[in-house]
């Protein structure tokens, strides 16, 4: 299903899973005049038969969820935006053997994260079924295609850091957050080896910046260093002791010739009562050495004027809003790539088309 859409016909799209991130890409579906949401899949029971828009936290909108995969294939979906907790090589085979292009922000850019095996069998997939597989979110995902287009004023790079740092105890209950060991003991053996199994999608966002510079990486390392917290912190979902891990400052570096060329660094902090301090910049950042050398900060704003009257639910709607829609303006262009697995080196340069509303 990848020869390019008519301009004039909207792209079918069955939105999977209505979670966080999914409640901001549904909504980002239903405003966009090029995108039509004809179907959605439920993994949990419980909201099998329910609107998608009630289960959103807004109106109606007439689309069902189902269990059916069989049923939303038959909708003949131009795209699925695929972002439940977990990726399923399976599922997401059976959608592209299937001719239906995936986006998807759930930790996958290039599949070197899964391994050889079930990167080779999501391609031989995609290929079987004429279909593009596409994965971004902000960070990892938006923030490599950042890093890229700053340094692109470049004449010589010899070094790109793109850093997240935010104090992340808004979001102490999200599930993304369960594998990074928040509340470990100082020094528990193994805590540095989980963190990188559970941050494997940035060996993937390491890929998706060597790719914008095509250049091979040699190597991916990860580093970790950790802060605790100096008294017991009362979390929403998740209690930290006094004492145990409630900072976390990571990196994954790309290597080529010998040496890191690419940092990919978060600072992730429960507050600020940690030991040694984490201190947040409350940004992303993208610091290029090199000539010339350039250095920017993407703050996020809510869009709402009042920001005394907004609640941790919002904030948190913001972080899922700027994962979500990376993954959904990108449907025309991955609906018209060729098939395989692609990255932000392989697509053009994602517009915000049909994003325009000037204020009345
Ligand atoms: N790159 C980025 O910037 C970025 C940022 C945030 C999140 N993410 C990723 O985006 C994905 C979605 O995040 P989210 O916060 O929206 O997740 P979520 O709300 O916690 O879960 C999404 C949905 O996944 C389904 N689900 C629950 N448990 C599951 C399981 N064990 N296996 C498979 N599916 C399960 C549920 O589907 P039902 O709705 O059917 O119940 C749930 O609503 C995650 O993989 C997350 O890591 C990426």
């Amino acid at each position: 299903m990848n020869a390019a859409a008519s301009p004039r016909r909207a792209l079918r799209v069955v939105q999977w899973t209505t979670g966080n991130v999914a409640r901001q890409a549904v909504r980002a579906v239903l405003v966009h005049p090029g995108l039509d949401l004809v179907g959605a899949f439920a993994h949990s029971a419980d909201k099998v038969g329910r609107d998608v828009g009630t289960l959103c936290g807004f109106d109606p909108v007439g689309v069902t969820a189902t269990d059916d995969v069989d049923g939303l294939l038959a909708l003949d979906p131009d795209c699925v935006v695929y972002t439940p907790l977990h990726f399923s090589v399976e599922e997401v085979a059976r959608l592209l053997g299937a001719g239906v292009n995936v986006v998807t922000t759930s930790e996958f850019l290039s599949g070197t994260g899964l391994g050889d095996d079930e990167r080779r069998r999501l391609e031989q997939a995609a290929q079987l079924g004429g279909a593009t597989l596409f994965g971004t979110g902000m960070n990892p995902g938006f923030a490599q295609l950042l890093g890229g287009v700053v340094a692109g004023v470049c004449t010589l790079v010899h070094h790109v850091r793109i850093t997240e740092s935010f104090d992340v105890s808004l979001f102490a209950v999200d599930g993304n957050m369960d594998e990074l060991g928040w509340g470990r003991p100082s020094d528990d053996p193994g805590h540095p080896e989980a963190l990188r199994a559970a941050t494997v999608v940035f060996a993937d966002a390491l890929d998706v910046l060597a790719a914008l510079f095509d250049v091979t990486l040699e190597e991916r390392r990860c580093t970790v260093r950790f802060s605790h917290a100096t008294v017991d912190l009362d979390l929403p979902g998740r209690p930290v002791a006094a004492g145990t891990v409630a900072g976390i400052d990571l990196r994954w570096e790309g290597v080529v010739e010998g040496r890191p060329v690419f940092e990919l660094r978060q600072v992730w902090a429960m507050g600020s009562a940690l030991d040694p301090p984490l201190p947040v910049d409350s940004a992303y950042t993208v610091e290029v050495d090199g000539e010339p050398r350039i250095a920017t900060r993407f703050e996020i704003w809510p869009h709402q004027d009042d920001l005394a009257a907004l609640t941790p639910e919002d904030f948190h709607a913001l972080g899922m809003r700027i994962t979500a829609l990376p993954a959904v303006n990108a449907i025309p262009a991955v609906c018209a790539a060729p098939p395989g697995i692609r990255t932000y080196a392989d697509l053009p340069v994602i517009s915000p088309r049909g994003r325009l509303r000037p204020r009345g």
